[in-house]
């Protein structure tokens, strides 16, 4: 939790609206993202968690821009970054905001990183493409970066391959190459799944650092509770390709009001237990391909009514940017 609740306040950075990203395929049309409603204010970290599954990187992924052509694509919506929809801007014009204004970290460290070119040449990569540096100017902002990210001597790491670095340096190498343009707003797509616990801390604390002095915005996907008491300000839960419930950290953890948020939070492990991949909650989360009618998880809702079968609810405001789809909370 940064400065706690102040966020609500400042202006709007992102605004997604009705996103829909869907797969087109041979068995029919998979909706990984069917609707999804959310802000990030300017300088706030936004917790995007549900289960494996649900739609967060592709929601990620469209925010970028960068969903799996051309097997899906976005097929409604608006994304207004800064009052800019990046939906209706060409190719090149996104990619002066992607890289520039807002960056990436991805889910796995090797895939973002190339084996065959130095860890310096791949952090410079954004700085000459976005920032039109070069030569010594640019280096210095590479080592500049990689000491932000506390990676120790700079000047000898920047020669080296990927592969000389462990997988918490690597990691943050890859931060480095999402900040060293200083970002508005960082998407990070569980950017410490492959860390153990005590690097997990140290990047945690790192990115918060460098969030406190830029006041860059952060989404934070991630399976695990602990990190988003611990990074986030609002919370967004998504299920079957949809945000259910959005709400700022302390009032979910208090007072959760759809019963999958409850049965998430339900599901955290106990202190001193064995951290696990992802949470369990009874049934199975739905076959994004044939999601069911009315709320997608009233065949595992232990409130579900009959209207909850056949139509979905409306958001219902909460305060704030508060809101949650559930008829219990119409009622
Ligand atoms: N390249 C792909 N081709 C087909 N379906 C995909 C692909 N990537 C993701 N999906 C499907 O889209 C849905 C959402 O996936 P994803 O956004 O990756 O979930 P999450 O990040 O929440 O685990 C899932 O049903 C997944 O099977
Ligand atoms: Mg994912």
């Amino acid at each position: 939790m940064t400065e706690m609740s102040t966020t609500k306040d400042r202006p709007i950075l992102l605004d997604v609206k009705d996103l829909k990203t869907y797969f087109f395929q041979r068995r029919g049309v998979l909706k990984a993202v069917d609707g999804v409603n959310f802000t990030v204010r300017a300088g706030e970290s936004v917790g995007l968690v549900g289960e494996s599954g649900s739609g967060k990187s592709m929601t990620c992924l469209s925010i970028m821009r960068l969903v799996p052509k051309p097997a899906a694509r976005i097929v409604e919506g608006q994304i207004l970054f800064n009052g800019q929809d990046l939906l209706s801007i060409d190719e090149s014009d996104m990619r002066e905001y992607r890289g520039s204004k807002i960056a990436m970290v991805m889910q796995d460290p090797q895939t973002s990183m190339n084996p065959v070119f130095t860890v310096g040449n791949q952090v410079e990569e954004p700085i000459k493409l976005h920032l039109k540096e070069r030569g010594a100017q640019a280096m210095q902002r590479v080592l500049d970066a990689l000491r932000a990210v506390r990676i120790p001597s700079p000047e000898d790491r920047v020669k080296q391959y990927p592969h000389q670095f462990s997988g918490g340096m690597r990691q943050r190498v890859v931060a480095a190459m999402g900040l060293a343009t200083s970002p508005e707003l960082l998407v990070a797509d569980e950017p410490t799944t492959s860390l153990d616990v005590t690097i997990q801390a140290q990047f945690l604390g790192l990115i918060r650092d460098i969030q406190k002095e830029h006041g860059t915005s952060v989404i934070w996907v991630t399976h695990d509770l602990g990190i988003v008491a611990q990074m986030c300000d609002r919370v967004n839960v998504m299920y079957a390709g949809r945000i259910v419930e959005s709400a700022e950290v302390q009032k979910i953890y208090k007072d959760p009001q759809h019963p999958y948020t409850k049965a998430l939070l339900d599901s955290v492990p106990v202190m001193g237990a064995r951290r696990p991949r992802l949470y369990q909650i009874d049934g199975q989360p739905p076959d994004l391909r044939s999601i069911p009618t009315g709320c997608s998880f009233w065949p595992r809702c232990p409130a579900a009514m009959d209207i909850c079968k056949t139509e979905y609810p409306p958001a219902t405001h909460l305060g704030g940017d508060d809101f949650v789809h559930c008829w219990l909370a119409e009622k």
